[in-house]
């Protein structure tokens, strides 16, 4: 105990013969808090003012621009063929690049897990515009029914994101369930 008494540093008030002693905040929370909200209006003004690049969306695209760049390297020009194809199909960390691209830019028109939408059913084993597996790189790539099914050789960054989401796409043969959009086109033989 220092000089005061306790006597000394209790409050007036008494409510229901409760008192209290008057203990301010430490110093160092204080400008813990304040300095939190010093930070809070930075963050403000630096992150969301509008200016280009400096947002977390714009930050987040540069740097997964910058991890699929180092990972594509890994990889080097992948030839959209039938082993290759079928090789990345059956990889689960190179899987996730072709399932993102495939959820960003596939699934509106043909559905969630490819079940069919606008576009046909990609899990059922019927194809209207592939034989074998490496025409879904050539449908991917060079779209098919007059633009009905875009053309994404020149919407995908890399020339690698077609092979890799052809060979998702290949990965979702039979993880149907039997539901989804009727069957569209003829029956083809197994991958
Ligand atoms: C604007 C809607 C649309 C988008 C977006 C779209 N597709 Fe399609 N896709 C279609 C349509 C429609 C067809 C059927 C074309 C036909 O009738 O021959 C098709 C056909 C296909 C086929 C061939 C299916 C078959 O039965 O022969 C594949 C593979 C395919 N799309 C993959 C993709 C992938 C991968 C993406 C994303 C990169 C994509 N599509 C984006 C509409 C779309």
């Amino acid at each position: 105990m220092n000089a005061k008494s306790d006597q000394d540093l209790l409050l007036d008030h008494n409510y229901d013969g409760i008192q209290e002693y008057d203990n301010p905040l430490p110093g160092w929370w204080s400008g813990l808090f304040v300095g939190t909200i010093v930070f809070s209006v930075l963050y403000l003004l630096y992150h969301h003012s509008g200016v280009e690049g400096r947002s977390i969306y714009d930050e987040y695209e540069r740097e997964a621009a910058e991890v699929f760049e180092k990972r594509f390297a890994e990889l080097g020009e992948l030839s959209p063929d039938k082993e290759t194809i079928l090789k990345y199909a059956n990889d689960p960390k190179w899987l996730a690049v072709g399932e993102a691209v495939f959820k960003a830019n596939c699934v509106s028109c043909h559905g969630d897990g490819g079940l069919g939408n606008v576009g046909p059913n990609l899990t059922d084993d019927y194809w209207k515009n592939v034989e074998s597996v490496e025409d879904i790189a050539k449908v991917i790539a060079n779209g098919a029914a007059g633009g009905a099914m875009p053309a994404w050789k020149n919407r995908l960054s890399h020339p690698n994101q077609i092979v890799l989401t052809a060979a998702y796409v290949a990965s979702l043969r039979g993880k149907g369930g039997g539901g989804g959009k009727p069957p569209e086109g003829r029956e083809i033989p197994p991958w």
